[in-house]
């Protein structure tokens, strides 16, 4: 899959199949998240890889809109520093790279925001300089992925030159 093709059909994912990841797909997302851009080349994310059962039930528990996080095959969680400006841009970088590179390979995805920090915190060792800001969750899907993205059309989000000129391409 090219580059281009992934980004056209990748969706977030919330229902995943029983079926175990292999570990080479793990460490090719822990991989994508280690190679990903950060801010003055920081690289000051901390990423936990989380594949027990038991911590994935408890990733669930931990979360407020992330429940179907406990189906998932392996997860995620991303950890920045507040305390640099650019931690979230930092964060959705390797989110997307991760979300990619595990899609080149079949393998399904979603993301949630909804996280309980101090439950997070106690529960995967997280230190205090550091928050919990998205958890990512991989697997392959229950039901095979089809239709289109709902997205709003290019002429509605991107303009030429200037806020509110018309780029000009159908789509
Ligand atoms: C910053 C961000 C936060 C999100 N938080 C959640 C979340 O807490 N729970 C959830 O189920 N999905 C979450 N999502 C997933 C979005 O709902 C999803 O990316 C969007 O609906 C587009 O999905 P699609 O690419 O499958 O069309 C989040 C996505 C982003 C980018």
């Amino acid at each position: 899959m090219n580059a281009t093709e992934a980004v056209k059909t990748k969706l977030d994912v919330r229902g995943f199949s029983s079926t175990a990841v292999p570990s080479d797909v793990k460490r090719a997302v822990m991989e994508a998240a280690r190679l990903s851009p950060s801010g003055s080349n920081t690289q000051e994310w901390r990423f936990i890889l989380v594949e027990k059962h038991d911590s994935l039930n408890r990733l669930a528990d931990d979360s407020s809109s992330g429940k179907w996080v406990g189906k998932a095959g392996f997860a995620v969680i991303v950890c920045t520093n507040p305390a640099k400006g650019y931690h979230l841009i930092d964060a959705g970088r390797a989110v997307q790279n991760m979300q990619i590179a595990a899609w080149d390979q079949g393998v399904a995805s979603g993301v949630f925001t909804g996280i309980k920090a101090a439950e997070f915190r106690r529960d995967f060792g997280i230190p205090s300089d550091l928050d919990p800001t998205i958890v990512v969750a991989f697997g392959y899907p229950v039901k095979k992925l089809i239709g289109r993205k709902s997205r709003k059309p290019l002429s509605e989000v991107a303009f030429l030159e200037r806020f509110g000129n018309p780029i000009g391409y159908d789509r």
